[in-house]
């Protein structure tokens, strides 16, 4: 593989790094958003949990034509669980964390395995040198403190452990912890949140229609043109003609889907490419190491989009 890189600092990734915590000179407000401290990420399986914070805004969420922020506002205020649905890596995760600080509620985000337990969510008893102790899991600390609880891919949980949301996700708005022989009731700024991607999941991890059915519904999907541009600039600073070259490609990318490829480009990739190429890597280079190796290993698809993006940046 041979790399043009011109003018490249001496350790692209901390220069990298630098940008994405926003203390390089040349980091737009955007490239700093969500990447500080208050970013929270909730640890789940190892009896860890942080108390929920407003997520950190810098202008980080560009919305759509569509009217999906005036519409969670509504969902939020009649306090309905909400349900995020769209394709990996084009602004499901964004848009909740820009709902929160819009709304001023705190954030706890909780990423699902199939490995996570009911108690993961709810919390469980630990032992310790003065005996057993409580403590919360992430779903009963946000429902205690009036924080959005965001299970983002929720049908990687099992569904046994998906039906503990049930009765928080109804007119009872109250999460029983059986274990512990107490019946919480949400608080009344709790709202829920799932995400997940329609079609990678098999039947069997499909959620339950009774599961399904307590959510009011966003379907999401890759920006159009201009405004993924748009993003692409603004969160890496890129210059706007590049950014529109990266969008081409991904669009010929995404009209792949289904005919060897799996999944389209993310806006996160076309994000990645463009900090490449902020970090002096060629463009052609930083397309395919962005946008093209990540999501494919068939050679004929990969020479297709090589070529494309020779083309776009021909
Ligand atoms: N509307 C938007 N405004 C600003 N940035 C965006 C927007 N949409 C996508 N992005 C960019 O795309 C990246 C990926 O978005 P995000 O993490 O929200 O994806 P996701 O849909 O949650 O993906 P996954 O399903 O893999 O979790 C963000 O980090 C951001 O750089
Ligand atoms: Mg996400």
């Amino acid at each position: 593989m041979s790399f043009v890189i011109p003018g490249l600092p001496r350790n692209p990734v901390a220069s990298l790094d630098a940008r994405l915590r926003g203390h390089d000179d040349g980091a737009s407000p955007a490239a700093a958003g969500f990447f500080g401290p208050a970013c929270l990420t909730i640890l789940i399986g190892y009896g860890h949990v942080e108390q929920g914070a407003i997520p950190r805004q810098d202008g980080a969420f560009l919305p759509g034509p569509g009217q999906e922020v005036a519409l969670y506002e509504v969902a939020y205020h009649a306090r309905l669980p909400v349900m995020v649905k769209g394709p990996t890596g084009c602004g499901k995760s964004r848009f909740v964390e820009y709902m929160a600080w819009k709304l001023g509620k705190s954030l706890i985000t909780v990423a699902c395995n199939e490995d996570m337990t009911a108690s993961d969510l709810v919390g469980r008893y630990l032992l310790d040198a003065n005996g057993t102790r409580w403590l919360d899991g992430p779903l009963t600390t946000a429902a205690r403190i009036g924080a959005i609880c965001y299970l983002d891919e929720i049908v990687e949980a099992r569904q046994d452990t998906t039906v503990v949301i049930h009765p928080l996700t109804d007119h009872r708005r109250v999460l029983p912890l059986d274990k512990k022989g107490e019946l919480v009731e949400a608080h009344a700024d709790f709202q829920l949140v799932i995400s997940y991607n329609p079609g990678y999941q098999s039947l069997m991890k499909d959620l339950k229609q009774s599961t399904k059915q307590r959510f009011a519904a966003f379907d999401f999907d890759y920006p159009e043109a201009g405004l993924e541009a748009q993003i692409v600039a603004t969160e890496t600073g890129i210059d706007a003609g590049v950014a529109s070259k990266l969008v081409k490609i991904a669009h010929a990318a995404r009209n792949l889907k289904g005919h060897g490829l799996d999944e389209g480009i993310s806006t996160r990739l076309l994000v990645y490419a463009a900090m490449l190429i902020k970090g002096a890597v060629e463009p052609t280079e930083a397309c395919r190491m962005a946008m093209v190796r990540p999501i494919t290993d068939d050679a004929d698809i990969r020479d297709t989009l090589d070529h494309a993006i020779d083309s776009v940046f021909a």
